[in-house]
């Protein structure tokens, strides 16, 4: 299938703080030079802020990582978990189109899907709130015929469980995921012949089916609070007690002293075996050099178009503000001490001054100007 941009796109797109916070802490675990592979966790908490990824997101996060659009493009496009153009509000449905599904009646599910939401897929339905595509094998063959609903399966469906979800979805319920023909899991349909008392535990549930019900997670979109949720559910469950007290052992340090981040971390273990916590922006080390000048505000109260610098982005001039850098001349004059100052205090994107030569650039910028050095930057000529 051809995967393409959307024809209609926003004008812009920037974290939510608490996102920004996040991402920053994603790249942080990765060795410098290495940030691009922060890719895929960046373009899909992107996707799960805004539903679905435009272009602005793609670029966003092109510059954040220091990576050319077309790289950033290349991943989006090559993922059918990442959506290229607008979702129904409350979810995508992925019907599975593959042998086994198609085998056991996906035709059927897909003639539900454009019966009540929109007669092609990639369409959001009349009221917003659906869209439908046909996806390749979701690896629940045991279970065909299947659909991805948000984040869980529904397994064992039939066109009229379908249309029964799809409506209670629609009227604000979310349904049980997992087998919908009262299948545990996999087990033959004719019934279980060995361990025949796996629903002795707890609700009758298989893991993924209770987990899901237990964290309510399947359309809803991460925003943060998934963290919580799923400590809470590693403590109440069976073995969790004894894992949530493990960790700590894991992240001690022999050395004696611990930064406030790394207390942080130790006093919460549990929460850093499903995701690790990003490291606070205070944390980062200032590192030597020597400051530049700097300024309060821009001059005559209009900055310079920082980005027209090859690897500086929203994010990284709103950085350069911060710090007090506003013009290009302020950067040409940057010597190796200064720059490596600015290097150290670039929150999460330590090393990006050198690394993309910023100050050659905008010694370019300010002896050719704008246009002169567009030319040459097309070549890389600085
Ligand atoms: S064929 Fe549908 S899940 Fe594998």
């Amino acid at each position: 299938m051809l995967r393409r941009l959307y024809h209609e796109q926003p004008a812009s797109f920037a974290f939510t703080p608490a996102n920004l916070e996040w991402a920053q802490g994603q790249i942080t675990k990765y060795p410098e030079g290495r940030q691009a592979s922060a890719v895929i966790p960046l373009l899909w908490r992107a996707q799960e802020q805004e539903g679905w990824l435009t272009k602005p997101a793609i670029e966003y996060i092109a510059s954040m990582l220091g990576m050319a659009n077309i790289r950033v493009l290349e991943v989006a496009t090559f993922y059918f978990m990442f959506q290229l153009q607008p979702v129904g509000s409350i979810a995508n449905i992925q019907i599975c189109g593959t042998t086994s599904c198609m085998i056991c009646g996906a035709e059927e599910l897909i003639a539900i899907c454009k019966e009540l939401i929109a007669p092609t897929p990639h369409t959001v339905s009349a009221d917003g709130k659906f869209s439908w595509e046909e996806v390749e094998c979701l690896g629940a063959c045991a279970n065909a015929p299947m659909a991805q609903i948000g984040k869980d399966y529904y397994e064992d469906l039939t066109p009229e469980v379908l249309r029964g979800l799809i409506t209670r979805f629609r009227e604000g319920e979310v349904p049980r995921p997992g087998s919908q023909n009262g299948r545990y899991s996999s087990e033959p349909v004719t019934g279980l012949t060995s361990l025949a008392d796996h629903k002795g535990k707890g609700a009758g549930h298989n893991g993924s089916v209770q987990r899901a019900l237990d964290i309510g997670e399947t359309v809803k979109r991460i925003d943060g609070t998934e963290v919580a949720l799923n400590l809470s559910w590693i403590r109440n469950h069976e073995g969790g007690a004894a894992l949530a007290e493990k960790p700590a052992a894991k992240t001690a340090k022999p050395t004696a002293e611990k930064t406030a981040a790394e207390k942080s971390v130790a006093e919460k273990p549990a929460a850093k075996m499903v995701e690790a916590t990003p490291v606070p922006l205070a944390a980062l080390p200032v590192g030597e050099g020597k400051k530049p000048e700097s300024l309060r505000g821009p001059r005559d109260g209009e900055a310079d178009n920082l980005k027209e610098i090859e690897g500086i982005g929203p994010v990284l001039e709103r950085l350069c503000h911060e710090l007090g850098f506003y013009h290009f001349d302020q950067i040409a004059k940057w010597s190796d001490e200064e720059v490596a100052w600015v290097d150290q205090n670039l929150k999460g994107f330590k090393g990006r001054v050198s690394r993309d030569k910023w100050v050659a650039q905008a010694k370019l910028i300010v002896a050719e100007g704008l246009d002169a050095f567009r030319i040459r930057a097309k070549t890389n000529d600085y």
